[in-house]
């Protein structure tokens, strides 16, 4: 049994091959944290827990002054009452107090998963799990808090989330409902995070802890290309392939809050959740807030470790099941080529020639909709333009799929513009807050998903698109954040709740929509990777990683990603040059391993090429079929960070072979001696490199690694393919 209670020293230690965690029960009453890191055979307390009087510390029992919240690790802040580190839930009462008193009152251990109500959460669909419910009981307001712990037997994955119950006759407020928070018993830790920008995602920062609070944070309606709904601790020596690494990520797709706080004392305590900045929450009597789930994730093996707990629960336990082993159809996308500017001659003559190379789906993007000739009209009104398409949507997905393709659309269902039919008829369908002016941004409002009417409109409109025109694949685009976040359609004092009621009403509309299509494949977009979280990851399996399409900058944006995302949920294409983002020249060739480094698709005028490029472009295709297996379903590692050339490398493996991808970056004329291991390699197989027949085993690809030559060329990518021929 995965989840043990200690009745004689009230423990619980949750456990399994990979990792153990400890909570324990502190007076019968505190929630404390005790443990957690690699696997233990049971837990007996040797990290006692430290008790000195201190001064300016309170202590809830007055005559024992060495016990005192403020510094108690805590697997549960409280509120008000002597633990003044950074809060993870704020509970104001009907008469105005601040102040709440949770006490420990019972648990409970079930051989399942509940789905979180309304919300996305990881899918108990394969290996087993084991879920710990903890119940807290303040009984002056009569309030429950319940703690829920989901353990997944064969991962080194555990899940938190926060439900507040309301069982008094009251209303209470919920100022800030967090998702979990833990104080971990060590503050020399580094503080991992991905940050960034349109057009420039998933940077990387690590930084040494320091004193006070740090904290990442989305304000913006979105979970955004800024910040990462995501934070790691780890050891200072902790690299991509050893060390200890404890990560956090959050299945929510609105404004959050990651931060840490190392305090007085040595501790570290990490909390996670909505972002109480903008929200509240009306809790009547007998009503439920459930928070969104936060996937914990423990790696004794590095950074790569840690990648690789998050790629495997993703693809196995979070993407619609549908998807989970479904080979990703090779794209074309029609943004780059015609931006605004589409016929259906001119949609047409692109399909025949993506047909010819061996395309296997044809996505007209933005621009196909009524009037839609620039940015500043028309997202409302799902309409072909039939001055641009005058056969209508129908036959151009007819004539798609007669070229043997499948048919995608791009949509942003969110938005409406003002020169819209749709905001004519209902200008109060769009986020406002009375009398103020209705920001805009890319020219375009944002619709109030909060409201039903609204959902149900984009229900009612997307599903007659995608069963009139046979979609085989939409590309769900949002392409600004949110201000006014207000509503028409609620009172006063729920104005605070429509930050998260949109996204509840998202949800909604996505659960709908890939229930009642569970074979079209939603490619999730905001403006790239602005959006590119699990939420939006358990309803679209892929995202569009960045607008930036340029080789160099890919390999720096998909790297970042990587950390958290298997490949096969970035979309990645090969663009024309110069790029359109940064000007750049790369080769083609290195544009094709970057894509491929992603989820293949090219984005580019196929007709502007020459016939040696339109052939290549035949010969990556058909490459990447027979390889799709690895690229698409393999383990994927980092073997080499990006240096100050932007030299980087990565690898595909699975039991029979492996891809080795370096990119070159930038030549140097004092190329030094470079030699590339490989790690994770099977030590006792034997190899060959496919391009040269050279035999080597594992364990010497893994140690003494592979010479990476000097090359007079910028931008080149290296790229070698073993096949395992038997064992040495
Ligand atoms: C966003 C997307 C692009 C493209 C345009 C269309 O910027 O990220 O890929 O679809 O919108 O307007």
């Amino acid at each position: 049994m995965p989840i043990q209670f200690d009745e004689k020293n009230q423990f619980f230690h949750l456990f399994n091959d990979n990792f153990s965690y400890v909570i324990g029960i502190e007076k019968n009453r505190y929630l404390t944290h005790r443990y957690w890191g690699k696997r233990l055979p049971f837990y007996a307390g040797s990290n006692a827990l430290q008790r000195i009087d201190r001064g300016f510390a309170t202590n809830p029992f007055p005559e024992e002054r060495t016990f005192s919240l403020n510094e108690l690790p805590l697997e549960m802040s409280t509120q008000g009452n002597g633990d003044h580190r950074i809060p993870n839930f704020q509970i104001r009462s009907n008469s105005g107090h601040d102040v709440t008193d949770f006490h420990y009152q019972s648990y409970s251990i079930s051989h399942s998963k509940k789905p979180l109500p309304a919300l996305p959460s990881l899918r108990q669909n394969q290996s087993e799990v084991t879920t710990l419910s903890i119940r807290l009981v303040d009984s002056q307001q009569n309030l429950a808090l319940d703690m829920i712990y989901t353990l997944f037997e064969d991962l080194s994955i555990l899940t938190r989330s926060t439900a507040f119950t309301n069982q008094g006759l009251a209303e209470v407020y919920l100022e800030n409902a967090g998702s979990m928070s833990v104080d971990m018993a060590n503050d020399q830790l580094d503080l991992l995070t991905l940050y960034g920008s349109h057009t420039n995602e998933a940077n990387i920062s690590r930084q040494a802890l320091r004193p006070g609070i740090q904290k990442i944070e989305s304000s913006r309606g979105t979970s955004s290309p800024q910040h990462q709904p995501f934070l790691a601790l780890m050891d200072p020596f902790t690299t991509e392939f050893d060390g200890e690494v404890f990560a956090f990520h959050f299945i929510y797709s609105g404004n959050f809050i990651a931060q840490v706080e190392r305090e007085q004392y040595g501790s570290t305590r990490v909390q996670m959740g909505i972002n109480p900045d903008h929200f509240e929450w009306v809790l009547k009597p007998q009503a439920t807030f459930y928070t969104p789930e936060v996937v914990l994730n423990y790696s004794s093996s590095g950074i790569n470790g840690m990648s690789q707990n998050f790629h495997t629960v993703y693809q196995q336990h979070l993407v619609n099941p549908v998807f989970k082993t479904k080979e990703r159809p090779i794209l074309l996308n029609t943004w780059e080529a015609n931006y605004f500017d589409l016929s259906e001659k001119k949609l047409l003559d692109q399909a025949k020639q993506a047909a010819e190379v061996g395309i296997e789906l044809f996505v007209v993007d933005d621009g196909w909709f009524v009037d839609r000739n620039a940015a500043d009209s028309s997202l409302g009104d799902w309409q072909a333009d039939l001055k641009k398409l005058p056969n209508g949507l129908k036959t151009l997905s007819k004539n798609v799929h007669n070229l043997g393709m499948q048919f995608g659309l791009w949509f942003e269902p969110e938005m409406v513009s003002r020169k819209s039919q749709l905001f004519q008829q209902h200008p109060d369908w769009a986020l406002q807050v009375p009398s103020y002016p209705m920001t805009e941004g890319r020219q375009q409002l944002v619709l109030d998903l909060s409201r039903t009417d609204v959902q149900d409109y984009l229900i009612d409109t997307l599903s007659k698109q995608i069963q009139e025109n046979a979609i085989d694949y939409i590309k769900w685009d949002m392409n600004r954040h949110l201000t006014e976040v207000g509503s028409l359609a609620f009172s006063a004092k729920q104005q605070k709740e429509i930050g998260h009621r949109y996204v509840l009403g998202l949800y909604h509309i996505l659960e709908v929509l890939t229930t009642k299509f569970p074979n079209c494949l939603f490619e999730n977009c905001s403006s790239g990777g602005g959006r590119f979280d699990p939420g939006m990851m358990y309803y679209m399996p892929q995202t569009w990683t960045s607008d930036n399409s340029d080789a160099l900058c890919r390999s720096l944006i998909q790297y970042g990603y990587s950390y958290l995302y298997p490949p096969i949920m970035m979309g990645a294409h090969v663009s024309t040059v110069p790029n359109h983002q940064v000007g750049r020249f790369t080769p083609l060739d290195t544009r094709a391993w970057l894509a491929m480094s992603g989820n293949l698709g090219y984005e580019l005028d196929l007709q502007t090429l020459s016939s040696q490029e339109t052939e290549a472009i035949a010969k990556q295709i058909s490459f990447y079929k027979k390889y799709r297996q690895l690229f698409q379903f393999a383990k994927f590692y980092r073997l080499q960070a990006p240096n100050q050339l932007f030299q980087s490398a990565w690898l595909f493996i699975n039991e029979q072979e492996a891809m080795v991808i370096c990119f070159n970056g930038l030549a140097q004329a004092a190329h030094p001696i470079q030699h590339l291991k490989l790690h994770y390699f099977q030590d006792d197989a034997l190899y060959e490199e496919q391009s040269t027949q050279q035999r080597f085993s594992g364990v010497e690809l893994n140690q003494a690694g592979i010479l990476i030559t000097r090359i007079k060329e910028d931008f080149h990518t290296f790229v070698f393919h073993y096949k395992k021929v038997g064992s040495c």
